[in-house]
């Protein structure tokens, strides 16, 4: 009898805590359709997607640094200038942005002028992108003390956008080299005419002068090559440019879910998710990527993979889906 009466009551709390629980995820997410985003947004779904980087993350962190961790700390961080000036700081919302170019960051920063009050507006793509790229125009952690340093990496929400790194690398190749921007030209002087004079046989006069004609093998073969190499930051890899094994980044955004990852983060920072702009004109590298790459050698191809192997690793990337075949 008494069981009975036990079983009744437990039924009647479980219908009571089901009730309850339905009731704040229902409102969970009509909140979200507040915002008017996406309606088939799921929080909990979501958090599990971004939970999943992170771990990924640090798993892979442990693996690979486990002999090397000791050796970088962050007292060595706060004397590493580079790092320190592509770490993007919003004082008002508490955010740092570690920004990787090729990753969206053109849209990224101008939300960020938007979020700081550099800009008066809240059309993101209003914002030139050139004024969103303007030198010493943001804060960064540079401009902080080493104690204001190590309180912000400590309590303000790190994030950055990260992207295929093979995708990554072919957008940079095709953004500064293959497509005749007249901003492109820096690069041509400075890289263009370095690779044609080291990586081109009877290369003509104007080419050797005006560096503007290189391809992609080329770009590939001096990535590669024995000459001394310069990573600029638009084909750095990530791992290096933002230090995310030691830095412990708070979110992880992926450019192949640029906006559900941008909307989520402004969300989850107490933002309006309609901040971030929608592109007008989507990427075409990604549907380019198997007709570049069939132009390298295997063996060129798997050196590229070796530079950017972190990348591959930690941010949980692969070949299979883009070549058609694995490496190692
Ligand atoms: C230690 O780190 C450097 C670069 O940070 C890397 O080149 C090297 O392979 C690492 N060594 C080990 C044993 O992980
Ligand atoms: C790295 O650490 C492992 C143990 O964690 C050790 O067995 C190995 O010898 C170390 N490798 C180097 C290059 O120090
Ligand atoms: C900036 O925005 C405020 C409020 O929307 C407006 O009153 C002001 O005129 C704007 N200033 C400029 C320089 O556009
Ligand atoms: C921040 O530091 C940069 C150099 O890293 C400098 O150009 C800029 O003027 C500084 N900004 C402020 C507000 O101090
Ligand atoms: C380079 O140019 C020279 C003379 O113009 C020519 O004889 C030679 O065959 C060329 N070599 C290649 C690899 O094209
Ligand atoms: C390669 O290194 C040499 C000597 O260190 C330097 O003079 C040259 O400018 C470097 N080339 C590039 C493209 O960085």
């Amino acid at each position: 009898m008494a069981n009975i009466k036990i079983l009744k009551l437990s039924m009647v709390s479980l219908i009571v805590v089901c009730g309850i629980c339905s009731y704040l995820y229902l409102s969970l997410v009509d909140k979200s359709r507040d915002y008017g985003v996406a309606t088939d947004f799921d929080p909990m779904l979501e958090q599990m997607v971004y939970l999943d980087r992170q771990e990924h993350l640090n798993k892979m962190c442990r693996l690979y640094l486990k002999n090397n961790s000791s050796k970088h700390t962050i007292d060595d961080l706060t004397t590493d200038v580079e790092l320190l000036e592509h770490i993007l700081v919003d004082l008002n919302h508490r955010l740092l942005y570690c920004y990787v170019p090729k990753v969206a960051c053109t849209n990224w920063k101008r939300v960020f002028m938007i979020l700081t009050g550099l800009a008066n507006t809240s059309d993101a793509l209003s914002i030139p992108a050139h004024v969103a790229h303007k030198r010493g125009i943001f804060l960064t952690l540079n401009n902080f003390t080493v104690p204001e340093i190590k309180y912000m990496l400590s309590n303000y929400r790190k994030f950055l956008f990260v992207r295929h790194p093979f995708e990554r690398l072919l957008s940079a190749y095709r953004n500064k080299f293959d497509q005749n921007h007249v901003r492109s030209s820096y690069f041509q002087s400075r890289f263009g005419r370095y690779i044609i004079k080291n990586y081109r046989t009877n290369a003509s006069k104007m080419s050797l002068e005006k560096g503007d004609d290189v391809t992609f093998v080329e770009f590939a073969a001096y990535l590669t090559g024995p000459e001394n190499v310069t990573f600029n930051e638009h084909w750095k890899p990530i791992s290096d440019l933002c230090r995310p094994c030691l830095l412990k980044y708070d979110f992880i955004g992926k450019y192949e879910t640029l906006y559900t990852d941008s909307e989520y983060l402004l969300k989850l920072s107490g933002l309006l998710s309609s901040t971030f702009p929608h592109l007008t004109k989507p990427s075409t590298t990604s549907a380019q990527l198997r007709t570049y790459f069939s132009m390298l050698s295997q063996n060129v191809i798997t050196q590229l993979y070796n530079i950017y192997y972190m990348d591959f690793k930690i941010f949980n990337y692969d070949l299979e889906g883009i070549l058609g075949f694995e490496i190692g």
